[in-house]
């Protein structure tokens, strides 16, 4: 379920910034917290989601609208595990308590059964250098969430191919193209059909390219605002 994004359904806060729970058998992960703690809990609670709940955060790139929410979940949680970025590991060292745990992920890591992390690759940035996705396996297919896919989407599509082995089921996050002129979208949008089966961009992808995303793939476009939950037993309905 998508709980931060720039956009939301009704009831749900919309902010700049981007959270999902992805939700396991037996574990819940919490990918990113978006920018502000105050909006985090109250889409939280609307998900009925507590956060003594999540076992796992998963934390994309050391941008603020994306650990912006994490207090929030350390005052609540103060057993979580956190997955972040190499680089910004003593950044993160210093907010957590004792009896948390902060694990560095350079290389492709297993986070639990179903979920892997890519790896880092380079932002191309100074701050923060480095951005990781997630892998998780779901009966319909292999789903990546993004953050804010700074070293670019299509470059991190690939990864996660390469790493599975083949077409991805769903993309989903922040594509990072809300700069990015119209033309140079509909290319990534191309590239990415042959990637993954299916496609849900939200957050800085930007409203042009969500609505490029929605032209190129057609039925194969799903819409995500927070609030949105999507069901990966079964086929995804669009
Ligand atoms: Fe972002
Ligand atoms: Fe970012």
């Amino acid at each position: 379920m998508i709980v931060y994004d720039n956009r939301a359904t009704e009831g749900f806060k919309a902010d700049w910034g981007f959270s999902a729970l992805v939700e396991l058998e037996d574990e819940l992960i919490l990918f990113d917290t978006g920018a502000s703690p105050e909006v985090l809990k109250e889409n939280l609670e609307l998900a009925e989601v507590a956060p003594e709940e999540i076992d796992v955060v998963f934390i994309s790139h050391n941008h603020w609208d994306h650990t912006g929410g994490l207090p929030f979940i350390l005052e609540r949680n103060r057993e979580v595990e956190l997955f972040v970025p190499e680089s910004s590991c003593s950044y993160f060292e210093e907010l957590l308590p004792e009896t948390a745990v902060c694990v560095p992920v350079s290389e492709p890591v297993k986070i639990s059964e179903r979920a892997l992390s890519t790896g880092v690759l380079p932002t191309g940035m100074d701050n923060p250098k480095e951005e990781q996705a997630l892998i998780v396996g779901t009966p319909s297919g292999y789903l990546l969430l993004v953050g804010c896919a700074h070293p670019g989407i299509v470059e991190i599509a690939k990864k996660a191919v390469s790493l599975v082995g083949e077409e991805l089921f769903l993309i989903v996050g922040g594509f990072h193209l809300y700069n990015s002129p119209k033309e140079e979208t509909e290319k990534v949008a191309e590239e990415l059909l042959n990637l993954t089966r299916f496609v849900a961009p939200c957050h800085c992808t930007g409203d042009v390219g969500i609505e490029v995303f929605r032209r190129t793939f057609g039925d194969r476009f799903i819409e995500v605002k927070a609030g949105v939950e999507i069901p990966l037993e079964e086929d995804v309905n669009v």
